[in-house]
């Protein structure tokens, strides 16, 4: 018998990311193949926009998808949110030239308030959350504030891209396929201070920073280029990342539907519980693992090493001085 469609909402749905995500969502990529999907596309009240939505529209009825059960293109967010089971926030400003990913934390805050409350009051019992607009740590932080009913463990954000791009990084570096790289672990805020933990990250079964010996390169270009490889982008394209963030959202939601094999994590911002000194409530990213039932837990044990642990505390420390800024719209 066919699975029923689930409702899968994204927000800036006319948007760059929204533009290479939807074909994706529709094909089946996140959800499984035998999964249909009815898609609630939101975006702001403007002609503008609405008409740059249904131009999309029209090129999803022209894949004639098998798994899309429908569409609904809205700029009412009790519609958009209204029996959903994925919330995917990405609608929002993107940074430019110059500007860190927290400089938009005033323009971009005030939309997760809205946003929260309506999937609070308006969406499915099994609602999930996955924020991709920047900063996308405080804002799920304030979406979740903003859910008052909701359990805080249905929250996430997005650091896979920053996963695939350490990946990537390392796979070069040592000369070895992407695929032979494991464990890619991101700790703390999807910004400048992030932390792309070499030492738990396996090339080959072994830690990274034993099968890539060059450690000042580890300590050094390895880590400036995955804390800022977003702003490069920008500054070589001319807009932030759309294709690639798309796809990490592909990634992000599929590893969260399905179990995680055994042994193996990816990185996800979470509601911190206090582990490896990410104080308490925080939305920081860390290595998490699902059971494909809906929930996930932070992996527990693995060893800091001095360095990591001292990046650490500087990346909880710019999430605490987000969330002071954003004090006002947590209440
Ligand atoms: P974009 O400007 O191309 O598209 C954003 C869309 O959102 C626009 O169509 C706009 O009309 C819409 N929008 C704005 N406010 C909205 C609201 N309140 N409700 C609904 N829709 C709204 O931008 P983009 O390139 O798609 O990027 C979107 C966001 O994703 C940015 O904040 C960007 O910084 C962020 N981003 C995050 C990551 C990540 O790894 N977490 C990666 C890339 C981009
Ligand atoms: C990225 O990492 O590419 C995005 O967060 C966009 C940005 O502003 O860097």
């Amino acid at each position: 018998m066919s699975k029923s469609p689930i409702r899968v909402t994204v927000t800036g749905a006319a948007g760059a990311i929204g533009y290479a995500l939807l074909p994706r969502i529709a094909s089946g990529q996140m959800f499984g193949a035998d999964q249909p999907v009815i898609l609630q596309l939101l975006e702001i009240p403007d002609e503008k926009a609405m008409k740059a939505l249904s131009g999309v529209a029209m090129e999803l009825e022209d894949c004639a998808f098998p798994l899309l059960s429908g569409m609904v293109l809205t700029s009412d967010l009790t519609t958009a949110f209204k029996d959903t089971n994925w919330a995917l926030l990405i609608g929002s400003r993107p940074r430019g030239p110059g500007m860190e990913r927290n400089d938009l934390i005033k323009v971009n805050g005030p939309i997760f308030v809205g946003q929260g409350r309506a999937i609070n009051d308006h969406a499915a019992k099994d609602v999930r959350v996955a924020v991709v607009g920047n900063p996308c740590n405080t804002n799920a932080l304030i979406a979740m504030h903003a859910a008052k009913d909701l359990p805080r463990q249905r929250f996430s954000a997005m650091t896979r891209l920053d996963q695939n791009r350490a990946q990537s990084q390392l796979a070069g570096k040592a000369g070895v396929h992407s695929s032979e790289v494991k464990n890619t672990l991101i700790w703390g805020n999807h910004s400048a201070t992030q932390v792309p933990d070499f030492y738990n990250t396996t090339i080959r079964g072994q830690s990274a920073s034993k099968a890539i010996t060059d450690e000042a390169w580890l300590k050094g270009d390895f880590f400036k280029t995955v804390q800022q490889r977003g702003a490069a982008i920008i500054a070589a394209r001319g807009a932030s990342s759309a294709f690639s963030a798309a796809n990490g959202l592909v990634d992000h939601v599929r590893d969260l539907v399905n179990p995680t094999p055994k042994g193996s994590w990816n990185s996800v911002c979470v509601v911190s519980d206090g582990s490896y000194g990410v104080t308490e409530g925080l939305i920081s990213s860390f290595p998490v693992t699902t059971d494909g039932k809906g929930n996930w837990e932070i992996v527990k044990g693995l060893t800091l090493q001095p360095f990591i642990q001292e990046k650490i505390a500087a990346t909880v420390k710019e999430l605490e001085s987000e969330r002071t800024v954003v004090a006002d719209l947590l209440k």
